[in-house]
């Protein structure tokens, strides 16, 4: 039985190739179901025009997966939540579309979130658990304020979050994101599509010193990967011009090598960051978050620097629903709900 005080809502993501719904009671998912898109593997990329159509089938079967797993009927929900932003155009509207028949048929309000603010917010979610292993596994939550360095396929930015809807851009990439860092050398070794989840299984048997690539300088804080992803192009071309076989013999050492680079430069501008404001409540987000080095590295600074760090669980790092309706709870407590007639925004900022 429902107490009447609980704020049940369904959210939807649908801004990149993951068609996702999760069902939310407060901040306790409930069920998140996400349908994973491998079409676009053999093109070394995200299709656009696939990446919607793909949606467009998932859509309603992950949506009653969903509720079916979290024991929820569209009557006991509160709220309709969904991603309108940032991502693809064609990919955002599936999601938007669906989410405004569902919040005009039940006459439930509407939430849209900004996937960002997701990613960040997900460590805020709570898992369902009987009481008993409650206390015992109760994990540990940010406090305010807190960095968040928020590393995916589209973005690179350290966020200072000062309360739950507060959000201050501290730094961000200047081109490339970290997550393009990795799926696009792992697309010059000849792994497939996102090749960020393969660099990083390669790289646990190699040396991560193995090679040397160069760090970008850049004033301030921001970040840039462009450089480092040309430099490891021609580095690979120089190297199999020598030896056609480079990259077949000596794989670990290279994704470990490049990949070591990529963490130790997004954790030097984090330590800048924190050193500048002062910020020891540190915490991760995003597809890149689920990299076992980043999250052991970062670990080990934190306990160098006396920060108190938070790193999110596998199933919340990389795009998933429940970050949405955890960013819909704390926008339904203030009352920030949308008229129907919302459009994607294929930017959008914090
Ligand atoms: O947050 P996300 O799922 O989607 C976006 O909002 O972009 O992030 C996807 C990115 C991809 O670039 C993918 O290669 C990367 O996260 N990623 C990883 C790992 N798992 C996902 N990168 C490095 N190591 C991983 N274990
Ligand atoms: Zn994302």
């Amino acid at each position: 039985m429902n107490n009447t005080e609980d704020i049940m809502i369904l959210a939807i993501e649908s801004s990149c190739d993951d068609t996702s719904c999760a069902v939310l009671k407060n901040t306790v998912v409930l069920s998140n179901v996400t349908a994973n898109q491998s079409i676009h593997e053999q093109y070394g990329g995200v299709i656009p025009e696939l990446a919607s159509r793909d949606h467009e089938k998932n859509m309603l079967p992950v949506i009653d997966a969903a509720l079916k797993n979290a024991k929820v009927s569209l009557a006991d929900l509160n709220a309709i939540a969904v991603t309108r932003g940032p991502g693809l155009s064609g990919s955002l509207l599936v999601g938007l579309s669906t989410a405004k028949s569902l919040s005009l048929a039940l006459g439930i309000p509407l939430i849209e979130v900004n996937h960002m603010q997701g990613h960040i917010l997900a460590h805020f979610i709570r898992e369902q658990l009987p009481l008993a292993q409650k206390a015992a596994t109760e994990q540990a939550v940010p406090s305010f304020p807190f960095l968040c360095l928020t590393v995916s396929g589209g973005h690179t930015q350290i966020v200072k979050v000062t309360a739950p809807l507060e959000f201050e851009l501290l730094a961000e990439t200047e081109d490339d994101a970290v997550g393009e860092a990795f799926d696009k050398a792992a697309k010059i070794l000849g792994l497939p599509y996102p090749g960020g989840p393969l660099i990083d299984r390669n790289a646990r048997s190699g040396n991560a010193n193995a090679y040397r690539f160069p760090m970008p300088k850049l004033p301030g804080y921001n970040y840039s990967f462009s450089g480092v992803k040309t430099a490891f192009l021609y580095f690979i071309r120089e190297q199999t011009a020598r030896n056609p076989d480079f990259v077949h013999e000596h794989l670990p050492d290279i994704c470990a090598s490049y990949q070591a680079h990529l963490i130790n430069y997004l954790l030097k501008n984090l330590e800048a960051v924190s050193a500048e404001t002062g910020i020891r409540q540190i915490a991760i987000a995003g597809g890149v978050s689920a990299n076992s080095a980043l999250r052991a590295q970062l670990s080990e600074l934190g306990r160098k620097r006396g920060w108190q760090t938070f790193i999110p669980a596998f199933q919340y790092c990389t795009d998933n629903a429940a970050m949405i309706g955890i960013t819909a709870y704390y926008k339904f407590l203030a009352g920030e709900f949308c008229d129907l007639n919302v459009v994607p925004l294929a930017r959008y900022s914090l």
